[in-house]
Formats: C-alpha cells, structure tokens, sequence
C-alpha cells in the first residue's frame, strides 16, 4: 500500500490532486482505515506488527507527501508569477501632450524679437478707461474717428479697449525721461463691435509699439519695421510707407510688405500690386506727447499697432481668421513645435 500511496502522491500534478490522494489513502473511508479496522480481529501478537506496518506507511507517506506538496506549491507559484508579469519594455499608452497656440507663438516670437532690440514688454487693462483709449490717445468725445473702431461699452466711462493703443498714454505718464528713452511694446487683447467673417473677429490681439525720446524720426520708425518684416517674414522682405490717418499719430502711415511666396495651393497672399498692407503707425501726435505729460518741444516719438492674427495669417496661410478660436485639432496640430 505504501508504494501505491507514493506513486499516487508523485503522479498528482496540482495541490487539488494531492488532496484527493490523502483522502485516498488516510482519510475516514480511505485504503488505510480498512487496515485499522482490521486491527480488533488479529490476534493480540499480531498487533504490533500491523501497527509498525501502518506506522511506516505514516512516515513513508508523510515525506512523499511533504515532499510533494513542496514540489506543487513550487510549481503553482512560478506558473501565477509567469501569469503575471509585467512587461516593462513594452511600449507604454501615449499621453497626448498639447502644444502652444498658433497666436502666443507668433506673439511670443514677436516679443523675442523686440526685447532683443531692448524694448520693454508691457501689460495693460483690457477693460480700459473712455479717458485713456480714447481721450488720451486724442479721440475726444463726438470725434469723428471713434467711429473707426466700433466700442463695447460697459458704461459711459468704461469700455473694452479697441485698440492696445491706451497702453502708449499710460506709460508715457509713467516713464521717468530724465533716465533714458521710453523703448516698449504691449501686447495683448482688443474688442470691436464687427460681424465675425473670415477677416474680421469681435476680439483679436494687437501689439502696441512706442518709442519716445529726442530726435526720434520717421526714419527711425521705417527702419524698426523693416527689421520686423525681415525678422517675421524674410531677409529678403521690403517695406514701404503709405500716407494714412490715425488721430494719435502725425503724419501716419500705412505700411505694405513686399509680395512673398507663402507656398502651397490656393496660396492667395500676393496681392497684384506686389504689395500688401502689414500695419499702422506713424510719428506720436504732439498733443498725445502733452496729454501724458511729455515735452513734446523736447521729445518726439513713434508708434506702430499691429495684428497678430493678421501676421499669423500671413505667414502661415492661414485664410480664416476663425480658425484660431475654434480649437480645432486638425488645425492646432499643424503648428505643433514650431516658432
Ligand atoms: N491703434 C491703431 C489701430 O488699432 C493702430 C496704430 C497704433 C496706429 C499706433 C498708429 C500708431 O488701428
């Protein structure tokens, strides 16, 4: 019965199987009670021999049995460890990372640039004051001009601003003269009462250029745009001046870009003069020198105001100027790490 019970106990595979041997073998109705039970009938010298015969069926069990178990326990552990693993080298899940805006990219370059050439970067409030976005930058109330730029008003005094313009009056009133002259651009968010169409948004983003010191001359304005044309556009890039009217500014400007290739199908930019408007400026008007309390005898000055939404789109093709609120990916994700 004992090397029965050890093949038995070999041959079970699982620690279920080598369950069911013990059962088998030494449980209540297994082959070993039939043994016991025989015990009463034997005569009494017999006795001892069945018992030592049962009690090396115990010990030789016991070991094949602890033996065993050890072997399937083994076993059992190394097949839920393989059922288990994890595969660290295997690619993971792609996080989908997002990437700058078209816009803050184009507004950020822009920014690069002009800090580099020592100009400050300068925020203003986007709801601004009738006094500063328009008094200031010499749009009294009932002038004709104010009607250029369509207002959201939020009282009789209080209004989204239409242009970053307001930006100029507030710093000039700030800057200390006596130390230096005033080098800046502010860039940021403006609010026009117009239909939203291809060219035309309800919001856009401007940036607002000033300098002010002595003998600033238009020359001097031509000459920092030009620098930005090229910078923005290419080396290879004219600009020329068109006579305009702001009411801030005296003379003003308009200023075209030379015709470029933009590249691509349907690449509609050039227009058939060759040229195509880019922004405006001209020299700061006298009284918007005094208004802000600058020595306009002293003092002279340009600014320029430009689209950045207008120059992404230039550069980058872009035909809809709605296309940078919709956040749609398929267009977002053209512009992913660049510049
Ligand atoms: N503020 C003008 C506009 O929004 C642009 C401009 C700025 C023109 C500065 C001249 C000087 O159209």
């Amino acid at each position: 019965l004992a090397d029965d019970a050890v093949a038995a106990i070999q041959a079970a595979d699982s620690s279920k199987a080598l369950q069911d041997v013990r059962v088998q073998f030494t449980g209540k109705k297994g082959l070993l009670n039939q043994y016991s039970k025989a015990m009463k009938d034997l005569a009494n010298e017999e006795k001892p021999q069945l018992g030592q015969a049962i009690s090396s069926f115990h010990a030789a069990f016991n070991e094949a049995f602890e033996a065993r178990q050890g072997e399937i326990a083994q076993a059992e552990l190394e097949a839920q460890l393989a059922s288990e693993v994890i595969d660290v080298t295997r690619p993971g899940r792609q996080a989908a990372s997002g990437s700058r805006h078209l816009l803050t990219q184009t507004r950020e370059a822009l920014e690069d640039l002009f800090l580099k050439m020592g100009y400050q970067v300068i925020d203003g409030p986007e709801v601004e004051l009738d006094h500063y976005n328009f008094e200031m930058m010499n749009l009294p109330k009932n002038h004709p001009a104010r009607d250029m730029q369509d207002t959201f008003y939020i009282d009789e005094e209080v209004l989204l601003r239409t242009h970053t313009s307001p930006v100029q009056a507030r710093t000039m009133e700030q800057h200390d003269f006596t130390k230096g002259p005033l080098k800046m651009i502010s860039p940021g968010k403006v609010f026009r009462r117009d239909s939203d169409d291809a060219t035309h948004s309800h919001q856009f983003q401007q940036i607002e250029g000033l300098v002010v010191a002595e003998n600033i001359s238009l020359a001097d304005l031509k000459g920092t745009l030009l620098l930005f044309a090229q910078a923005t556009f290419g080396q290879e890039r004219q600009i020329r001046l068109r006579p305009s009217y702001f009411p801030f500014t005296e003379p003003s400007v308009e200023i075209d870009i030379s015709c470029f290739k933009c590249g691509g199908d349907g690449c509609n930019i050039c227009k058939q003069t060759g040229w195509i408007e880019i922004l405006g400026g001209g020299m700061v008007h006298p009284r918007v020198l005094e208004m802000a309390d600058v020595d306009s005898e002293k003092y002279s000055g340009f600014a320029f105001g430009l689209g950045i939404e207008r120059i992404a789109m230039l550069k980058h093709n872009v035909d809809d100027i709605r296309h940078f609120y919709q956040n749609d990916l398929r267009f977002l994700e053209q512009f992913k790490g660049g510049h």
